[in-house]
């Protein structure tokens, strides 16, 4: 089920339109309708980038559901925020004979060298999903908690549910924004940016209830997998490359969380600084869910 992927594929240079400003250097949605607090931009596009090949690494895979014959096979298979892609690519790569569509608010896909089994179109997933019913097979969504406030995120899995074919599977792996053992700098960051996403109807914790939104909406077959993931030398090379992964998300988080709360530029940036060698020093981690289940 491992994909490699070393090269890095040119991805479309979004122009500044009405939909988009720019924060702090970083471009983020402009879309009142939208709630996400990360930037669109390339910088955040390297950052998902490496966060894909950590989740691969920490996977062994792409995904947990049981779903490989059939797409060897050949089903149709969604990415609900997809950002760049990264997902859908190593999938379309690796099950040419299925067919990926990928939907993201942001223009940041992929454009070079795309696979004629991949679409990506731009949507608002808080606002619905503008599919038949029943007619994917495969529905997948990552780390979207920053994206979908409460009730974005429940009538997302409603509407997921919609458009799978009965039989079909659902798959979400969230992160929870609440650093486990946290070093002082670390508590103080998260915290900010829990009060960064508490104003924007986001849940920190959503990902602690996404099997019981599964459950209501009728999903079957539900299985929750708990992933804890360190941050610094003490988790060996995942660590360091989790550790390498905080040090492009927390500058990515920077502008919303000085934006939205009362937190300073210049506190921000020297807790941040302090969060670096902390985790050099403490054995801060991280807690994600991966949870699937079939319609
Ligand atoms: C943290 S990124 C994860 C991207 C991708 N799922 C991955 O794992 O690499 C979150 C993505 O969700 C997208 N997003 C946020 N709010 C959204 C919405 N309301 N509808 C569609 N996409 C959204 C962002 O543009 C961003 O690309």
């Amino acid at each position: 089920m491992e994909a490699t992927t070393t090269s890095q594929p040119k991805t479309i240079s979004p122009p500044i339109s009405p939909t988009f400003r720019i924060s702090g250097g970083r471009r983020f949605s402009n879309d009142t309708s939208v709630a996400y607090i990360l930037p669109s931009d390339q910088d955040e596009v390297k950052r998902l980038k490496l966060n894909h090949d950590l989740w691969k690494e920490l996977m062994n895979g792409l995904f947990k559901s049981d779903m490989h014959e059939q797409l060897t096979k050949g089903i149709r298979v969604l990415d609900v925020g997809c950002g760049p892609g990264w997902w859908t690519l190593d999938m379309a790569a690796l099950y040419p004979n299925s067919q990926f569509i990928g939907i993201d608010m942001a223009d940041v896909f992929v454009a070079q060298d795309l696979p004629s089994n991949v679409t990506f179109e731009q949507m608002n997933a808080g606002t619905g999903l503008e599919f038949d019913d029943a007619s994917f097979d495969f529905v997948f969504q990552r780390f979207l908690v920053m994206g979908l406030s409460v009730e974005q995120y429940s009538s997302s899995v409603t509407e997921m549910k919609r458009i799978l074919k009965p039989g079909g599977a659902i798959e979400i792996l969230e992160l929870i924004n609440d650093y486990s053992n946290a070093s002082p700098a670390f508590a103080r960051i998260g915290s900010w940016i829990h009060q960064a996403m508490s104003a924007r109807g986001l849940d920190s914790f959503i990902a602690d209830k996404v099997s019981s939104v599964l459950e209501t909406a009728g999903f079957k077959n539900i299985t929750d997998v708990n992933y804890d993931v360190p941050i610094g030398p003490w988790g060996d090379e995942s660590g360091e490359m989790f550790l390498s992964i905080q040090k492009l998300a927390l500058p990515a988080v920077k502008v919303m969380v000085t934006e939205l709360t009362d937190t300073t530029v210049e506190e921000y940036d020297k807790t941040e600084e302090q969060a670096y060698k902390e985790a050099l020093s403490h054995q801060v981690s991280t807690r994600f869910r991966l949870i699937y289940a079939t319609k």
